[in-house]
């Protein structure tokens, strides 16, 4: 087996060693109606946030604390509802700004929640929310791998469906 391929069997078995009990819930599941950016759900975008997370933290050698890490990465966009609808419109414009203490309000009634992983969720943003600075390894890295994702994300470079590939062609 290759070494990449090992690497990615590690990362999502301690993905789901970690975040079993996020992942399993309804409330995390329900995220996957809400777009985050282009045609990716907030759960997936959260899953994929995660994954990159660990990524960083292997091929920069971090020595980070995978737990918060994971948990931190999966809930840091646990606001429950899609930004794009309607009830939110007048607010879409801020939502960038307030999304991290919605998710970080939702998290703590739901999860006990550590302060590494509290610090994870409030300043995933910044510099955009620029009194919540990241304040541990941990936090630092999501914010990098969220920044990375959404962009991604929002360009469209993530895996297109084939049919999404032979619309692309088409146009
Ligand atoms: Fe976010
Ligand atoms: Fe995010």
């Amino acid at each position: 087996m290759s070494k990449n391929r090992n690497h990615r069997q590690d990362i999502r078995k301690d993905i789901r060693k970690y975040g079993g009990d996020i992942l399993r819930s309804d409330n995390f599941k329900s995220s996957a109606k809400n777009i985050q950016h282009s045609n990716v759900s907030v759960m997936k975008h959260s899953m994929k946030v995660a994954y990159a997370s660990m990524w960083i933290t292997r091929k920069l050698r971090l020595k980070c604390n995978k737990e918060d890490l994971v948990r931190g990465a999966l809930l840091h966009d646990y606001f429950l509802y899609d930004w794009h609808d309607d009830d939110h419109r007048g607010l879409k414009n801020l939502h960038g700004f307030y999304h991290p203490g919605v998710a970080l309000k939702n998290a703590m009634a739901e999860y006990t929640l550590t302060e590494r992983q509290k610090n994870i969720i409030s300043s995933h943003m910044w510099p955009l929310t620029f009194r919540h600075i990241p304040k541990c390894k941990e936090a630092w890295v999501v914010t990098a791998a969220d920044k990375y994702v959404s962009t991604m994300e929002s360009l469209r470079l993530n895996k297109l469906t084939k049919t999404e590939r032979i619309r692309s062609r088409i146009k």
